[in-house]
């Protein structure tokens, strides 16, 4: 029976890097919408000889994060799951970046604790962009309906955003969908409890990846108020994020890590 670890956006970036680190000792199921694009990752992975496989999934849309679900289950037992796909406000419309992040990650934790049990362990990547808005401009009123209706939790999410004026709404629905994240993980936490499944969301800041760099120029502004002035590593996130996995981190649970140089900090000594 093989351990698994499944890594959604595992092709790049941070669950690229995290799946190098797991692969130590699981056997990796790396997902994105397209295979083939995850098959260069899968050979630099086995190089390194690790036993991994790449499955195509799309986590906005449930049946196909079903059928990755399954295809895990098929080949062992699900020891965790490292959600990492994701999209940042210059990769979508506010629309697809709310599907992605807010209902991409209620499909991963609804589906995936279906099949998993005692000692295993749900990793939900959030972002520190999640911390930087004033809380008027947060709907989490409409957060309680991500378990109730799924549709109209969209609807509420992307209307939200569209107070603010167009040019802002991508940039908006990045933030709010992750601090939405971060609230998902949590009430996960207090709901999977009792099976034995801990739930943990990490928020990074400004780090250096394919995303990260495509939005460097706002996390360049940050950097400054960063305590380490500089991007992150995936790599120092990825070490973050498989120590949360790991089974002697079996108290932590129901919280969100920030892993951002000292960002968050920064910002609020910044504000006084
Ligand atoms: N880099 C940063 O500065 C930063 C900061 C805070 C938080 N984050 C968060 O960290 C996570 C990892 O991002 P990264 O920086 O490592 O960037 P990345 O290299 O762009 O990784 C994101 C991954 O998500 C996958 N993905 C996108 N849409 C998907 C979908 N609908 N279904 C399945 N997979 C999908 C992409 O693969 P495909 O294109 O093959 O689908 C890609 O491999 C994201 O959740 C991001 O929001 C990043």
């Amino acid at each position: 029976m093989k351990n698994v670890c499944v890594i959604t956006g595992g092709g790049s970036g941070m669950g690229f890097a995290a799946a190098k680190l797991a692969g130590k000792d699981h056997y990796i199921i790396i997902s994105g919408r397209n295979v083939e694009k995850l098959q260069s990752a899968i050979d630099e992975l086995k190089a390194e000889g690790i036993e991994a496989e790449a499955f195509a999934c799309d986590v906005s849309d449930f049946e196909s994060v079903t059928r990755l679900a399954e295809r895990a289950a098929e080949v062992g037992k699900i020891d965790a799951v490292i959600h990492s796909a994701g999209l940042s406000p210059h990769m979508g419309e506010a629309q697809k970046i709310m599907e992605v992040n807010a209902l991409g990650t209620i499909n991963v934790n609804e589906v995936f604790s279906a099949k998993m049990g005692k000692g295993t362990c749900i990793l939900d990547v959030a972002s520190t962009s999640a911390y930087m808005l004033p809380d008027e401009a947060l709907p989490v009123s409409n957060y309680e309906l991500s378990f109730t209706d799924k549709e109209q939790f969209i609807k509420k999410m992307v209307d939200a955003v569209k107070h603010f004026p167009e040019h802002m709404h991508s940039s908006m629905a990045y933030p709010i969908s992750k601090n939405f994240v971060i609230w998902y993980a949590k009430k996960c936490a207090a709901l999977y409890g009792d099976k034995g499944i801990r739930v943990v969301s990490v928020s990074p800041g400004n780090i250096e990846t394919p995303m990260g760099k495509l939005e460097s120029e706002e996390g360049d502004k940050f950097t400054k108020c960063c305590a380490i002035k500089r991007f992150g590593y995936a790599e120092e996130v990825a070490y973050l994020l498989t120590s949360c996995i790991d089974k002697r981190n079996g108290f932590l649970t129901g919280t969100d890590i920030l892993c951002d140089g000292g960002l968050v900090s920064g910002m609020k000594s910044m504000k006084k």
